[in-house]
Protein backbone atom coordinates (compact mmCIF):
# COMPACT_ATOMS: atom_id res chain seq x y z
CA UNK A 1 0.00 0.00 0.00
CA UNK A 2 1.12 3.49 -0.67
CA UNK A 3 2.42 5.64 1.88
CA UNK A 4 -0.01 8.53 3.44
CA UNK A 5 2.36 11.46 1.78
CA UNK A 6 1.48 13.65 5.17
CA UNK A 7 3.82 10.94 6.20
CA UNK A 8 6.74 10.73 3.14
CA UNK A 9 6.67 14.62 2.56
CA UNK A 10 8.17 17.33 4.52
CA UNK A 11 6.42 19.83 5.25
CA UNK A 12 7.94 23.33 3.60
CA UNK A 13 8.82 26.40 5.64
CA UNK A 14 7.37 29.64 5.16
CA UNK A 15 9.81 31.05 2.95
CA UNK A 16 9.73 28.15 1.05
CA UNK A 17 5.82 28.39 1.13
CA UNK A 18 6.72 31.74 -0.35
CA UNK A 19 8.97 30.91 -3.00
CA UNK A 20 7.26 28.11 -4.59
CA UNK A 21 3.97 29.59 -5.98
CA UNK A 22 6.65 32.65 -7.36
CA UNK A 23 8.81 29.35 -8.92
CA UNK A 24 5.08 27.77 -10.61
CA UNK A 25 4.22 31.35 -11.89
CA UNK A 26 7.49 32.09 -13.61
CA UNK A 27 7.79 28.47 -14.94
CA UNK A 28 4.31 28.09 -16.72
CA UNK A 29 4.61 31.80 -17.56
CA UNK A 30 7.70 31.42 -19.23
CA UNK A 31 6.60 30.62 -22.55
CA UNK A 32 5.21 34.18 -22.52
CA UNK A 33 9.18 34.97 -23.08
CA UNK A 34 9.50 34.00 -26.65
CA UNK A 35 6.12 35.05 -27.28
CA UNK A 36 7.06 38.66 -26.37
CA UNK A 37 10.60 38.16 -28.08
CA UNK A 38 8.47 37.17 -31.10
CA UNK A 39 6.10 40.25 -30.92
CA UNK A 40 9.49 42.17 -30.96
CA UNK A 41 10.35 40.81 -33.95
CA UNK A 42 7.08 40.99 -35.93
CA UNK A 43 6.38 44.45 -34.36
CA UNK A 44 10.38 44.97 -35.84
CA UNK A 45 11.50 46.80 -32.61
CA UNK A 46 15.57 45.61 -32.59
CA UNK A 47 15.08 47.00 -36.16
CA UNK A 48 13.98 50.23 -35.21
CA UNK A 49 16.26 50.67 -32.49
CA UNK A 50 18.88 50.13 -35.13
CA UNK A 51 17.85 52.51 -37.35
CA UNK A 52 17.05 55.33 -35.05
CA UNK A 53 21.50 54.64 -34.03
CA UNK A 54 21.36 52.07 -31.51
CA UNK A 55 19.05 54.02 -28.89
CA UNK A 56 15.44 54.77 -28.59
CA UNK A 57 12.59 55.74 -26.09
CA UNK A 58 9.54 55.13 -25.42
CA UNK A 59 7.77 58.01 -28.28
CA UNK A 60 10.69 57.50 -30.66
CA UNK A 61 9.88 53.46 -30.84
CA UNK A 62 5.75 54.48 -31.04
CA UNK A 63 6.32 56.66 -33.67
CA UNK A 64 8.71 54.87 -35.85
CA UNK A 65 6.56 51.65 -35.53
CA UNK A 66 3.87 53.73 -36.61
CA UNK A 67 1.85 52.36 -33.54
CA UNK A 68 -1.19 53.85 -32.25
CA UNK A 69 -0.12 56.13 -29.15
CA UNK A 70 -2.68 54.70 -27.10
CA UNK A 71 -0.67 51.21 -26.94
CA UNK A 72 2.56 53.00 -25.61
CA UNK A 73 1.66 51.77 -22.02
CA UNK A 74 1.45 48.25 -23.14
CA UNK A 75 4.86 48.98 -25.05
CA UNK A 76 6.51 50.12 -22.20
CA UNK A 77 5.03 46.86 -20.55
CA UNK A 78 6.77 44.92 -23.66
CA UNK A 79 9.93 46.55 -23.82
CA UNK A 80 10.61 45.92 -19.49
CA UNK A 81 9.90 42.38 -20.08
CA UNK A 82 12.76 42.55 -23.06
CA UNK A 83 14.71 44.37 -21.33
CA UNK A 84 15.12 42.34 -17.62
CA UNK A 85 15.16 38.50 -19.46
CA UNK A 86 18.22 40.14 -21.73
CA UNK A 87 16.97 41.13 -25.23
CA UNK A 88 17.53 44.59 -24.50
CA UNK A 89 19.27 47.33 -22.40
CA UNK A 90 17.25 49.73 -20.74
CA UNK A 91 18.72 52.25 -18.44
CA UNK A 92 16.75 54.71 -15.73
CA UNK A 93 16.19 57.75 -18.55
CA UNK A 94 13.92 55.30 -20.14
CA UNK A 95 16.14 54.55 -23.22
CA UNK A 96 16.22 51.13 -24.90
CA UNK A 97 19.54 49.97 -26.57
CA UNK A 98 20.11 46.95 -28.96
CA UNK A 99 22.63 43.78 -26.65
CA UNK A 100 24.77 41.03 -28.34
CA UNK A 101 21.13 38.94 -28.65
CA UNK A 102 19.25 41.86 -29.94
CA UNK A 103 21.93 42.35 -32.96
CA UNK A 104 21.19 39.21 -34.35
CA UNK A 105 17.37 40.25 -34.90
CA UNK A 106 17.82 42.94 -36.85
CA UNK A 107 16.49 43.03 -40.47
CA UNK A 108 19.15 43.23 -43.31
CA UNK A 109 22.12 43.80 -41.35
CA UNK A 110 25.09 40.84 -41.24
CA UNK A 111 26.73 40.01 -37.78
CA UNK A 112 30.21 38.74 -38.25
CA UNK A 113 28.70 37.13 -41.94
CA UNK A 114 26.08 35.67 -40.30
CA UNK A 115 22.58 36.32 -41.16
CA UNK A 116 19.73 37.72 -39.17
CA UNK A 117 18.00 35.50 -36.64
CA UNK A 118 14.72 36.87 -37.14
CA UNK A 119 13.01 33.42 -39.23
CA UNK A 120 14.87 31.31 -36.28
CA UNK A 121 12.23 33.28 -33.97
CA UNK A 122 9.26 33.10 -35.81
CA UNK A 123 9.92 29.67 -36.77
CA UNK A 124 9.98 28.19 -33.60
CA UNK A 125 7.36 30.25 -31.96
CA UNK A 126 5.28 29.27 -34.58
CA UNK A 127 1.49 27.73 -34.41
CA UNK A 128 3.58 24.65 -35.54
CA UNK A 129 5.96 24.18 -33.04
CA UNK A 130 3.58 25.21 -30.65
CA UNK A 131 1.44 22.55 -31.14
CA UNK A 132 4.12 19.89 -31.77
CA UNK A 133 5.27 21.13 -28.10
CA UNK A 134 1.70 20.65 -26.87
CA UNK A 135 1.67 17.14 -28.24
CA UNK A 136 4.43 15.61 -25.99
CA UNK A 137 2.07 14.07 -22.93
CA UNK A 138 0.16 12.15 -25.75
CA UNK A 139 2.94 10.94 -27.65
CA UNK A 140 4.55 9.82 -24.43
CA UNK A 141 1.33 7.51 -23.94
CA UNK A 142 1.46 5.88 -27.51
CA UNK A 143 3.70 2.65 -27.99
CA UNK A 144 4.65 3.34 -31.49
CA UNK A 145 7.39 0.78 -32.83
CA UNK A 146 10.47 1.93 -34.30
CA UNK A 147 11.29 4.15 -36.18
CA UNK A 148 9.05 6.20 -33.29
CA UNK A 149 7.93 9.74 -35.10
CA UNK A 150 9.00 12.48 -33.69
CA UNK A 151 5.16 14.75 -31.66
CA UNK A 152 6.10 17.14 -34.59
CA UNK A 153 5.52 14.71 -37.22
CA UNK A 154 2.71 12.76 -34.76
CA UNK A 155 0.80 16.06 -34.38
CA UNK A 156 0.98 17.42 -37.57
CA UNK A 157 1.39 14.13 -40.16
CA UNK A 158 4.77 15.95 -41.73
CA UNK A 159 8.44 16.41 -40.81
CA UNK A 160 10.28 19.48 -40.46
CA UNK A 161 12.64 19.87 -43.73
CA UNK A 162 10.89 17.15 -45.69
CA UNK A 163 8.48 17.24 -48.91
CA UNK A 164 5.47 16.61 -46.58
CA UNK A 165 5.82 19.72 -45.12
CA UNK A 166 6.23 22.16 -48.07
CA UNK A 167 2.50 19.77 -48.77
CA UNK A 168 1.33 20.68 -45.24
CA UNK A 169 2.51 24.50 -45.30
CA UNK A 170 4.33 25.87 -47.96
CA UNK A 171 4.67 29.19 -46.56
CA UNK A 172 5.40 27.74 -43.02
CA UNK A 173 8.10 25.14 -44.81
CA UNK A 174 9.96 27.95 -45.94
CA UNK A 175 9.92 30.05 -43.15
CA UNK A 176 11.70 26.74 -41.25
CA UNK A 177 14.49 26.22 -44.22
CA UNK A 178 15.05 29.86 -43.88
CA UNK A 179 15.41 29.80 -39.84
CA UNK A 180 17.18 26.28 -40.19
CA UNK A 181 19.84 27.86 -42.86
CA UNK A 182 20.00 31.34 -40.79
CA UNK A 183 21.01 28.90 -37.23
CA UNK A 184 23.23 26.66 -38.81
CA UNK A 185 25.59 29.06 -40.84
CA UNK A 186 25.79 31.21 -37.36
CA UNK A 187 29.06 31.11 -35.47
CA UNK A 188 31.57 29.95 -38.51
CA UNK A 189 34.09 33.14 -38.19
CA UNK A 190 33.81 32.16 -34.36
CA UNK A 191 35.30 28.73 -35.29
CA UNK A 192 37.95 30.09 -38.04
CA UNK A 193 39.14 32.63 -35.49
CA UNK A 194 39.20 30.34 -32.48
CA UNK A 195 40.32 26.80 -33.89
CA UNK A 196 43.04 27.76 -36.49
CA UNK A 197 44.17 24.36 -36.13
CA UNK A 198 41.15 22.92 -37.33
CA UNK A 199 41.38 23.59 -41.19
CA UNK A 200 44.82 25.11 -41.55
CA UNK A 201 46.70 21.61 -42.30
CA UNK A 202 44.14 20.50 -44.49
CA UNK A 203 44.60 19.60 -48.65
CA UNK A 204 40.78 18.65 -48.80
CA UNK A 205 37.82 18.80 -47.04
CA UNK A 206 34.23 17.79 -47.34
CA UNK A 207 31.45 19.09 -45.80
CA UNK A 208 28.81 16.33 -45.44
CA UNK A 209 25.42 17.81 -45.71
CA UNK A 210 26.70 21.30 -46.22
CA UNK A 211 23.34 22.71 -48.03
CA UNK A 212 24.19 25.67 -50.39
CA UNK A 213 27.67 25.84 -49.33
CA UNK A 214 27.56 28.88 -47.16
CA UNK A 215 29.89 27.61 -44.50
CA UNK A 216 32.08 25.99 -47.00
CA UNK A 217 33.08 29.38 -48.99
CA UNK A 218 33.72 30.77 -45.16
CA UNK A 219 36.43 28.64 -44.93
CA UNK A 220 38.02 28.59 -48.06
CA UNK A 221 37.93 32.10 -47.82
CA UNK A 222 40.06 31.81 -45.06
CA UNK A 223 42.18 29.00 -46.34
CA UNK A 224 42.10 29.35 -49.99
CA UNK A 225 44.74 25.94 -50.65
CA UNK A 226 41.88 23.68 -49.40
CA UNK A 227 39.91 21.89 -52.06
CA UNK A 228 36.54 21.59 -50.83
CA UNK A 229 33.07 19.36 -51.82
CA UNK A 230 29.96 20.17 -50.57
CA UNK A 231 27.78 17.02 -50.48
CA UNK A 232 24.33 17.41 -50.19
CA UNK A 233 20.82 16.10 -51.67
CA UNK A 234 20.31 16.35 -55.17
CA UNK A 235 17.20 18.57 -54.38
CA UNK A 236 19.59 21.04 -52.63
CA UNK A 237 22.62 20.98 -54.97
CA UNK A 238 20.60 21.71 -57.69
CA UNK A 239 19.77 25.05 -56.34
CA UNK A 240 23.27 25.72 -55.02
CA UNK A 241 25.27 28.50 -56.73
CA UNK A 242 28.23 27.75 -59.06
CA UNK A 243 30.64 30.44 -57.96
CA UNK A 244 33.98 28.20 -58.85
CA UNK A 245 35.03 28.21 -55.25
CA UNK A 246 32.96 24.94 -54.08
CA UNK A 247 32.50 21.25 -55.59
CA UNK A 248 29.35 19.93 -54.92
CA UNK A 249 28.44 16.48 -55.28
CA UNK A 250 24.94 15.65 -54.79
CA UNK A 251 24.28 12.32 -53.09
CA UNK A 252 23.52 10.43 -50.11
CA UNK A 253 25.78 10.55 -47.16
CA UNK A 254 24.31 7.11 -46.47
CA UNK A 255 25.48 5.30 -49.29
CA UNK A 256 28.87 7.26 -49.85
CA UNK A 257 30.73 10.94 -49.16
CA UNK A 258 33.18 12.28 -51.55
CA UNK A 259 36.99 11.34 -50.23
CA UNK A 260 38.72 14.50 -48.57
CA UNK A 261 41.98 14.59 -46.34
CA UNK A 262 39.08 15.61 -43.27
CA UNK A 263 34.86 15.36 -43.81
CA UNK A 264 32.65 18.00 -41.81
CA UNK A 265 29.48 17.19 -40.03
CA UNK A 266 28.55 20.75 -39.16
CA UNK A 267 25.24 19.97 -37.25
CA UNK A 268 23.97 17.58 -38.33
CA UNK A 269 24.58 14.32 -36.12
CA UNK A 270 22.49 16.14 -33.57
CA UNK A 271 19.22 15.46 -36.15
CA UNK A 272 19.68 11.77 -35.99
CA UNK A 273 19.39 8.67 -33.31
CA UNK A 274 22.49 6.52 -32.56
CA UNK A 275 22.46 3.93 -34.94
CA UNK A 276 21.70 6.19 -38.27
CA UNK A 277 24.87 8.34 -36.77
CA UNK A 278 27.20 5.42 -36.30
CA UNK A 279 25.99 4.46 -39.91
CA UNK A 280 27.03 8.26 -41.10
CA UNK A 281 30.67 8.07 -39.30
CA UNK A 282 31.39 4.79 -41.02
CA UNK A 283 30.73 6.42 -44.63
CA UNK A 284 33.19 9.09 -42.98
CA UNK A 285 35.68 6.82 -42.13
CA UNK A 286 35.53 5.14 -45.42
CA UNK A 287 36.04 8.46 -47.18
CA UNK A 288 39.49 9.59 -45.02
CA UNK A 289 42.63 8.41 -45.04
CA UNK A 290 44.63 7.16 -41.71
CA UNK A 291 45.24 9.03 -38.96
CA UNK A 292 49.10 9.41 -39.75
CA UNK A 293 47.49 10.64 -43.19
CA UNK A 294 45.96 13.84 -41.48
CA UNK A 295 42.57 11.86 -41.79
CA UNK A 296 39.73 13.32 -39.74
CA UNK A 297 35.89 13.72 -39.11
CA UNK A 298 35.44 17.39 -37.58
CA UNK A 299 32.21 17.23 -35.96
CA UNK A 300 30.60 20.78 -34.54
CA UNK A 301 27.57 20.35 -32.68
CA UNK A 302 26.25 20.34 -28.93
CA UNK A 303 28.35 18.56 -26.17
CA UNK A 304 25.87 18.45 -23.41
CA UNK A 305 28.41 19.31 -20.19
CA UNK A 306 26.38 19.44 -16.58
CA UNK A 307 29.21 21.57 -15.46
CA UNK A 308 28.67 24.40 -18.30
CA UNK A 309 26.24 26.70 -16.13
CA UNK A 310 23.85 28.58 -17.87
CA UNK A 311 25.02 26.40 -21.32
CA UNK A 312 23.72 23.66 -19.94
CA UNK A 313 20.03 24.42 -19.58
CA UNK A 314 20.42 25.72 -23.11
CA UNK A 315 21.69 22.42 -24.02
CA UNK A 316 18.81 20.80 -22.32
CA UNK A 317 16.58 22.59 -23.97
CA UNK A 318 17.93 22.32 -27.62
CA UNK A 319 18.06 18.44 -26.53
CA UNK A 320 13.91 18.57 -25.92
CA UNK A 321 13.22 20.83 -29.25
CA UNK A 322 15.45 17.80 -30.81
CA UNK A 323 13.03 15.24 -29.58
CA UNK A 324 9.72 17.22 -29.86
CA UNK A 325 10.37 18.26 -33.57
CA UNK A 326 13.27 15.99 -35.13
CA UNK A 327 14.22 12.56 -34.66
CA UNK A 328 17.19 12.96 -33.02
CA UNK A 329 19.58 14.20 -29.75
CA UNK A 330 22.31 16.47 -28.06
CA UNK A 331 24.70 14.42 -26.71
CA UNK A 332 26.93 14.40 -23.96
CA UNK A 333 31.04 13.42 -24.15
CA UNK A 334 30.27 9.94 -23.12
CA UNK A 335 27.20 9.45 -25.67
CA UNK A 336 29.45 10.86 -28.42
CA UNK A 337 32.67 8.61 -27.31
CA UNK A 338 30.37 6.00 -27.18
CA UNK A 339 29.22 6.45 -30.88
CA UNK A 340 32.64 7.02 -32.10
CA UNK A 341 33.84 3.71 -30.91
CA UNK A 342 30.89 1.69 -32.50
CA UNK A 343 31.44 3.84 -36.09
CA UNK A 344 35.37 2.38 -36.02
CA UNK A 345 37.28 5.39 -34.61
CA UNK A 346 40.10 4.93 -32.38
CA UNK A 347 40.16 8.28 -30.95
CA UNK A 348 38.43 12.11 -30.66
CA UNK A 349 39.79 14.89 -29.13
CA UNK A 350 37.26 18.09 -27.83
CA UNK A 351 39.15 20.60 -29.84
CA UNK A 352 37.12 23.25 -28.22
CA UNK A 353 33.88 24.92 -26.20
CA UNK A 354 32.37 27.68 -28.30
CA UNK A 355 28.98 28.65 -26.59
CA UNK A 356 26.46 26.05 -26.15
CA UNK A 357 28.62 24.11 -29.11
CA UNK A 358 31.51 22.20 -29.16
CA UNK A 359 34.16 21.50 -31.70
CA UNK A 360 35.11 17.77 -32.53
CA UNK A 361 37.67 15.94 -34.25
CA UNK A 362 37.59 12.24 -34.66
CA UNK A 363 40.51 10.26 -36.04
CA UNK A 364 40.34 6.51 -37.58
C1 LIG B 1 20.86 20.69 -40.53
S1 LIG B 1 21.35 20.95 -42.17
C2 LIG B 1 23.08 20.89 -42.08
C3 LIG B 1 23.68 22.22 -41.77
C4 LIG B 1 24.96 22.55 -42.46
N1 LIG B 1 25.96 21.53 -42.25
C5 LIG B 1 25.48 23.89 -41.95
O1 LIG B 1 26.35 23.93 -41.07
O2 LIG B 1 24.96 24.93 -42.40
C6 LIG B 1 20.93 19.43 -42.87
C7 LIG B 1 21.36 19.23 -44.33
O3 LIG B 1 21.50 17.83 -44.52
C8 LIG B 1 21.07 17.53 -45.82
N2 LIG B 1 20.79 16.08 -45.87
C9 LIG B 1 19.79 15.43 -45.25
N3 LIG B 1 19.87 14.11 -45.51
C10 LIG B 1 20.97 13.92 -46.28
C11 LIG B 1 21.57 12.78 -46.87
N4 LIG B 1 21.06 11.56 -46.70
N5 LIG B 1 22.69 12.95 -47.60
C12 LIG B 1 23.22 14.19 -47.81
N6 LIG B 1 22.68 15.32 -47.26
C13 LIG B 1 21.57 15.19 -46.52
C14 LIG B 1 19.86 18.41 -45.99
O4 LIG B 1 19.49 18.55 -47.34
C15 LIG B 1 20.34 19.70 -45.34
O5 LIG B 1 20.95 20.56 -46.28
Amino acid sequence: MAAKSSQTMTIPTDAELVQAPADLWRHCLSYLTPMAFSCAIQLGIPTAIHRLGGAASLPDLVTALSLPPSKAPFLSRLLRLLSTTGVLASNEAGIYRLVPLSYLLVDGVRIDGDASQMALVLAVTSRHYMEAAMGLADWFKKDIAPPVPSPFEEVHGAALFEESMAVLDPECDKLFNEALAAHDHMGIGTILRECHGLFSGLQSLTDCCGGDGTTVRSIVKAYPHIKCDVLDLPKVVDKAPSDGLVNYVAGDMFHSIPPAQAVMLKLVLHFWGDEDCINILAQCKKAIPSREAGGKVIIIDIVVDSSSGQMFETQLLMDMAMMVYTRGRQRDENEWSSIFAKAGFSDYKIVKKLGARGVIEVYP
